[in-house]
Parts: C-alpha cells; structure tokens; sequence
C-alpha cells in the first residue's frame, strides 16, 4: 500500500473492486477511455479465419472440466503423464532446477521420452478433437534447467553488447535446445527496463534504454517462433507484465508507483517489440502498481483487469493467451494459490499453479457454476489456448521424438555462437600503465574466487532455480575464466591461487583477479536498504584478494563477474585495468579472447561492450546511478573504453556510507567522467 494515509483498508477493498467493475464494463465496451495511451500492436502472426474456424469448433465439443484443464499448468514434479489425461492438463512446466526422475544429470532422451509421454496422454483424453499439452521452461540464456547445454551471458551481459542480430541468433540457438528436449515453449523473453539495480532480477534486464529492450525483444521473439514452420522453432513468452522493473527500492515482486504513461513507454517497451513480432504469450508480474497521477492503489498485476482484459488483450489488440506466474494468484486478496476467480477475471488464460493444480481444478469449475466466472471468460481463454497450439504447429501429429533435433546432445550446443556473445559483452572501465593487452608468453599470477568457478559465471536460472549448488563437474561442455586464460597462455605461465595468499605477485608480469557475486535468483538477489551496494560489504574475501596482490610491482587485471553494477571504487582503485563480464556462461573463453594480445604485442580482438546501465560511484546511489543531490552517476550508460581509444581513470573517492539514507554523503567528487 503507498502512503495514502486515513484510507481504511476496507475502503480500499471497495475502491479496487469498483475498479475492478468499472475496468471490465470498458473493456466490455470496447475501453473509449485514454484510448490514445496504449499502442494497437499489428502482430507478424495474423489472424486466419480458417483457423479460427477450427478453434471455434474444438472450443465447442469441450465440457467445462475439460475446458478449465486446458486452462490449467501443473509442474512435472506433481503431475504425471496420466494426470494429464484425466484431468484435460493444457500444459506442464519444469520450474528452475526442476528434471524429468528429479535427476540433475538427466540426458536429452530422458527429456524428450518425457517429453512423449505427456503428449500422448494428451492424445488420450478422450476428447473429440484432442489438445497436444504444452511443456514451458525457463530457458533464459540457453537451456538452463538441461545438463550440458550451452549457457549464453545473462540479459545484463547482452545488454551491453548492443547487437540485435546476435539477439536473434541466441533466440534461435534457445529454441533448437529446448525442442532437442521435446519442449516446445520457453518463458522468455524476460523485458524488463531496471530502474533500481538493488533488484535481484536486474541481471534479466537488459538495459536502462527502453529503445534497446523494445528491438531485442522483437528480435528474440522473431529468432525463437520463426514462423513456428521449423523444427527449431518454440514459443515465446514476453514477462512480466508490466513494470516488474520498476518496483520501489528494487523490491522483488514489490510495488511500481508510476503515472500510466511511464509504465506504457518505459515498461512497455519490451511488449510493444515482441507483440508485433507475433509474441504469443505474456506472462503477468507479481509486483503491484500505484497509479502516482491519480494516486489510486490498483494492486497486484494479477487481478488488474483493465491492464490485462483491457490495455492488453482490447487496446494492444494481443490475442494470444495470458500466462500467470508461479503460484502468483495466491497473493491477490481473497485468492489462494488453488482459487481465484479475480485472477480469471481479470483475464488471465492459464493458470501456473505447480502443485495445486487438481485444487485449483475443482474450485474453478464450481466457481464457473456458481456464477463467480462467466462461461464467456472461459471460452475467451480456452480459445486463446488452442489458438496459440494450432499457430505453433502442435496439432501436426508428431509427437515430440520426431522432432529432428530430439535426444541430440549437439543441439544443446553453441559454443562458439556462445563465446562471441560472451567477447562482445564485456566492458572495459579502467585500463592505466597498458596493463591489457597481456603479452603472449607472460608469467600470470591468477587469484579469485570466480576465476576457476562456472557456476558463478553462470549465475541464476543455471540447472538449479538460484544456480546455487553446482561444481565445475555440474557442467561438462563448459571453461571457467581459468581454463581459457590457461588455453591462451599456456599451462607453464599461469599459477593459480583463489584468495591470492602463499604467492608473490611481485614475480609475476601481471595478475589477474577474478572476483564477483554469488549466484541468485528472484527475491534471493534483492539488496534492501539500509544494506549499501558496496560489492566489499558483501564480499570482503574480494578486496582481500585485491589487496594480497596489488601495488607489488606487476599491473593488476581484475575482471568482475556479476548480474549488475556495483559500488567497486575500492576495488577499481586497487586495480590497473577492470573488465566487466557481467553472468558470461559457460565459455569462459570468451573473456581471455580479448584479454590477450598476438606476437608483437598488438590486440587480437578489441573490446566492444558499452554500459547498458549506469554505473554507481556511491554505495547509496540514486536513480540511474546518480550521486547525492543527482551527481551524475561515476560511469554514464553507454560507457566503454577500447584499445583503440582509451581515457585515465584517476584515484577515485572512496564513500564512507555504511547504510544507506542515514549517512552523510560521500568526501570527494563522485560527478567524474562528465557524459
Ligand atoms: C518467475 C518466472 C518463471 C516462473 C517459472 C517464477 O518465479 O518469476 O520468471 O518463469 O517462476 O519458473
Ligand atoms: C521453482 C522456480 C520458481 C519458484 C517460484 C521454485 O521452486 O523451481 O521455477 O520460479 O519456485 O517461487
């Protein structure tokens, strides 16, 4: 609830679910009001009457237990083959870190004869025309649930490359990946526009730039339907809808205050992109929105029926089918994760509810048959459901082993598509004494903690939900930063030692630090004020190894690995040059093919990442990493050196702050680079 104090929650309740009324009755008319605001999306996928003739026929040979099944998600660990067949399931899910036997090291073939199972029991229901299930999975950079796949940079890391073209080309490798598993619809692209890097899904976000998240989407989108005419084509899901980014404070699944036209052209940017390249679904935020023109509390995403039923679905003209999100219909007032006619009417399609699904069932149908969910709204979502099925080919009769990339561990695989997205990533800020390029043959001294660790480079959403519980072992296909440092430089040159102590770095060429975040997801990555964004308040072992290496004499390389900027000034000032490689993946690779330079001492590759957001010169930044009283932030977005062009860094002030909004501001200009 935002600060409108004296208002009861009651009256509130009141004023939501008038709301509420007052919403469906535009949208039933066709929403006259603001019409001007939101965008009418004309989608590459068209509508085709014939089609929708075929639809309208399947939605009319269905009962109403059949009808809300298909509305109905349920994950793979609490639904089998045969629950699909007799409850009518539309669709299963595997959530993060969730595997066909709840083996880790499942291989392909165990996804894909899975992946069968539920497709035929789909076939088996008894129904007149029957209605293949949907299996979606969160391949948010790569395949992340499946053992050896390819992990791509993180939308963060992707953000900074710039490059809309290798956006599609992920998309498509994604695609290719999933349906080698027999899946055939992913929960990405994620879209949202970060403004509080406290988030702990900023590393999902691909830029502060509505513009860029606007083309990407519709890039991905494009690289992973195709035209849904191709083996390697899957479904696309644009989330969360809307304004997951913008929460107060970076909270997770918090509350977005912000006037309507900066939800439709800051958080709408990402939809408005994939809609028109024929998105066919959108999955809902857990985050709640204030209105501050108005100052009206319309609450959680889940139950706003004028952004979904209206803005969406009336006004965008989206008709495709509205997903929720994990068991999110449970924190709508009234509503538990097995009940929620609100949620249903707000306009929701299918229902994400892992566990509950048989519950949710059952309290559906009988809410339908005591008037609380018209069967209209029924029919709109089932005929959304089946739309979406017939589009993406799922009514061809070929179950998901005939696919031609099934079981086939190379489809999993882009390493070398992987590695290039991870060298165009990586942003230079500081780079004195021509510390890089290394010369070839040079004796390295490697310390860090995330030197030799793939699962930190890979961070979140990698065969775990938090990517947390994984070894180097956990990823077959895959090179730490260690490993390729060592391809390039030889064995014999590079000594390794994780916390930089029992070594003399002073008898080294140079040293190279490989430092960074832990891996986390969701709420799990959140840093909540009071708490500062000073990486050493978090890390210390960090700028211990830092300070175990640096001023003895040779230059020192630190390249951090991590989902967001961070106040790094202690770690900057210990360090001659600072590469950013943001979550890269599985081709560590990819950072020592511009670290090092050929015979001769020129650079083999330059560096080509800019910021996508701002970077903090405080630990308690503002808004887009500015400084007290709106100091520009210490790196502007779009900041990047280059071989070819660089630029001193000088000794930067250090913050004092220990929390955030209770201590002075920082000693020292913190306004150093102007734009
Ligand atoms: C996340 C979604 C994700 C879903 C399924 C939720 O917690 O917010 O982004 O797609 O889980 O794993
Ligand atoms: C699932 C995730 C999901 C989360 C939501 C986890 O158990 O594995 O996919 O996003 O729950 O809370």
């Amino acid at each position: 609830m935002p600060a409108r104090t004296g208002v009861s929650s009651l009256d509130m309740q009141a004023c939501r679910i008038r709301f509420a009324l007052f919403a469906l009755l535009v949208a039933m008319a066709g929403w006259p009001a603001r019409a001007a605001d939101w965008p009418r999306i004309d989608s590459a996928i068209r509508r085709d009457e014939a089609l929708e003739a075929r639809v309208r026929g399947i939605v009319a040979g269905m009962t109403l237990a059949q009808k809300v099944g298909q509305m109905t998600q349920a994950g793979i660990q609490a639904a089998s083959p045969d629950d699909v067949r007799r409850y009518f399931l539309g669709a299963v899910l595997n959530g993060g870190g969730s595997w066909p036997d709840g083996a880790k090291h499942a291989a392909p073939a165990d996804w894909v004869a899975l992946a069968d199972r539920y497709y035929e029991a789909s076939l088996a229901t008894g129904l007149a025309v029957p209605i293949p299930v949907l299996w979606g999975t969160d391949a948010v950079h790569g395949h992340g649930n499946v053992h050896g796949a390819t992990l791509f940079p993180h939308n963060i890391g992707l953000g900074a490359a710039r490059d809309p073209a290798l956006i599609e080309r992920i998309a498509a490798s994604t695609a290719r990946a999933v349906r080698a598993t027999g899946i055939d619809w992913v929960f990405a692209p994620a879209v949202p526009v970060a403004q509080d890097l406290r988030w702990g899904r900023s590393y999902e976000s691909w830029s502060q730039d509505p513009a860029l998240v606007r083309e990407y989407a519709a890039r991905y989108t494009r690289g992973l339907q195709g035209r849904f005419a191709d083996d390697a084509n899957a479904i696309a899901t644009v989330k969360h809808f809307i304004g997951d980014g913008g929460t107060t404070g970076g909270q997770d699944q918090g509350v977005t205050r912000a006037p309507l036209d900066e939800l439709i052209e800051v958080h709408g940017a990402g939809y408005f992109g994939a809609l028109a390249a024929g998105a066919q679904t959108v999955m809902v935020s857990y985050s709640s929105w204030v209105d501050t023109a108005t100052g009206i509390d319309h609450g959680r995403m889940h139950g706003n029926a004028a952004l979904l039923a209206g803005a969406l679905k009336q006004q965008v003209g989206f008709d495709g089918f509205i997903v929720s999100d994990w068991n999110a219909i449970g924190q709508l007032p009234g509503c538990s994760n097995a009940r929620c006619a609100a949620a249903v009417n707000a306009g929701i399609d299918l229902f994400m509810v892992p566990e509950d699904w048989k519950a949710f069932i059952a309290n559906t149908i009988a809410q339908v048959l005591a008037g609380e969910i018209a069967h209209a709204r029924i029919d709109d979502a089932v005929t959304r459901i089946v739309r979406v099925k017939l589009r993406a080919g799922l009514f061809d009769g070929r179950k998901p082993s005939l696919n031609r990339y099934a079981g086939r561990i190379d489809a999993l695989q882009d390493r070398t598509l992987a590695r290039e997205a991870v060298r165009e990533s990586l942003v230079l800020l500081k780079n004195e004494r021509s510390a890089l390029p290394l010369a070839p043959g040079a004796k390295l001294l490697v310390v860090g903690k995330s030197a030799d660790n793939i699962a930190n480079q890979a961070g979140g959403w990698s065969l775990t939900w938090h990517g947390t519980g994984n070894s180097n072992a956990d990823f077959p296909h895959a090179d730490s930063i260690l490993a390729g440092i060592r391809a390039v430089a030889g064995e014999a040159n590079v000594t390794f030692s994780a916390d930089g102590t029992g070594v003399d770095a002073a008898r080294y060429d140079a040293v190279i630090a490989v430092i960074g975040e832990t891996p986390y997801a969701e709420t799990s990555g959140d840093l909540p004020a009071p708490g500062t964004v000073r990486h050493t308040d978090r890390y210390p072992e960090d700028l211990a190894a830092l300070q175990a290496v640096a001023e003895k004499g040779p230059p020192v390389i630190t390249v951090l690995v991590s989902g967001r900027p961070l106040y790094v000034n202690d770690l900057l000032n210990l360090s001659d040059a600072f590469v950013v490689a943001w979550l890269p993946g599985t081709e560590g690779k990819g950072v020592s093919d511009v670290l090092f330079a050929a015979a001769g001492g020129r650079p083999v590759r330059d560096f080509r990442g800019r910021l996508p957001f701002a970077w903090p010169g405080v630990a308690c930044p503002g808004p887009r990493a500015s400084g007290p009283n709106g100091a520009p932030p210490l790196f502007p977005r779009g900041y990047g050196l280059r071989y070819a062009k660089g630029a001193t860094v000088p000794r930067l002030p250090l913050d004092p702050a220990r929390r955030c909004g209770l201590v002075q501001p920082p000693t020292g200009s913190a306004s150093w680079p102007s734009e």
